[in-house]
């Protein structure tokens, strides 16, 4: 039976040329229809564990089923149900993008008709129309990244596998195969498995993410409770005299506790778990004080702070 399902069971991989352990223990699930990025650094086992869940190398322990099969025992189920973009293709540069696309549509297993129906389909999905009788030698970047999508979609898959699908793009070539990618995983329903060295590309996409580094996961949750992970929002007001400064801080004081109300410089910082609430409230208590201020900001923790913590090698937080 087909479904978007992925789980994984106390992966390790061990190349012994080298002895690299390049995954350790890893065990994660992905829910039909989710979109699950695992991000990390270089060399952290991204592309070893996507090898793995794509039926192209085998794992030294653990077990792995996706779309409801196994991937050692039953590859060929695997594969039917899953497209695969890898981080390096090794293609003709002479064959044109419709050329590709129809010899892919052909080793799926359409005939030569639905081939070039379903070519047709795909170079407007991933809008190569124009280039589609290039070279795909010619190619630049980012369309061959859209290639490589469409490429992925021939034979209508249930689980997307992309590793690092938009490395080394510029940003509106980024954007479109965000935005494309949106759309299947919306529309269509699609699974969708990415691996990314990108934060903001995770926060923009996922729903849910796996750190991971030196071939661990770190850490796995939504965007938002991977930030909340690291603590709070942070409010900085400044004051046009110290007096008011000090006079606001008493004020501020008696709702909250000391710790959370820090004073740098001629600042006061505010440390909350809801800033944009807490701000409402304190801009609300320092104007019924008749209490004057200069200026108010408002910060999140990003997940660039939450990355730089959990893959530093000492896992100590990083200043900042
Ligand atoms: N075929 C191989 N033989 C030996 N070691 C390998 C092999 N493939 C990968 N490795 C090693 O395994 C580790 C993980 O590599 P992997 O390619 O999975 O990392 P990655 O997260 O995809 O990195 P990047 O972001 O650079 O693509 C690295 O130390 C790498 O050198
Ligand atoms: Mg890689």
């Amino acid at each position: 039976m087909s479904d978007g399902t992925i789980a994984v069971k106390h992966l390790s991989k061990i190349f012994k040329k080298g002895n690299v352990h390049a995954v350790k223990d890893v065990s994660f699930d992905v829910k039909e229809g989710e979109f699950f990025a695992f991000l990390g650094p270089n060399g952290a086992g991204k592309s070893t564990t996507i090898q793995i869940l794509t039926t192209l190398i085998n794992a030294t322990n653990g077990e792995v089923w996706v779309a409801g099969h196994d991937v050692r025992k039953s590859p060929g189920s695997v594969r039917k149900h899953i497209g695969v973009a890898l981080q390096e293709t090794g293609v003709d540069p002479d064959l044109t993008g419709r050329e590709l696309l129809e010899l892919q549509a052909r080793i799926f297993g359409f005939n030569k008709l639905e081939s070039k129906k379903r070519t047709e389909e795909l170079l407007d999905v991933v809008q190569l129309n124009e280039a589609a009788n290039r070279r795909i030698g010619n190619y630049s970047g980012g369309m061959r990244r859209r290639l490589d999508l469409a490429l992925t979609l021939v034979n209508n898959p249930s689980i997307l596998f992309l590793d690092e699908p938009t490395t080394g793009l510029d940003p509106s070539n980024r954007i479109a195969i965000w935005e494309e990618l949106r759309r299947l995983n919306e529309v269509k329903g699609t699974t969708i498995f990415l691996t990314t060295q990108y934060l903001e590309e995770a926060d923009a996409l996922a729903d849910r993410i796996s750190i991971i580094n030196d071939g661990e996961i770190v850490a796995t949750g939504t965007p938002k409770e991977l930030k909340s992970q690291i603590g709070s929002d942070l409010i900085s007001i400044t004051f046009p005299s110290e007096e008011n400064l000090h006079q606001s801080k008493e004020i501020l004081q008696q709702d909250m506790s000391e710790a959370d109300i820090i004073e740098t410089g001629n600042s006061l910082n505010i440390y909350a778990q809801d800033g944009t609430r807490k701000m409402v409230d304190v801009i609300r208590m320092l104007d019924q004080a008749g209490l004057e201020i200069e200026t108010i900001n408002l910060s999140s923790p990003t997940l660039d702070d939450i990355f730089l913590k959990l893959t530093s090698k000492e896992g100590e937080v990083q200043n900042g």
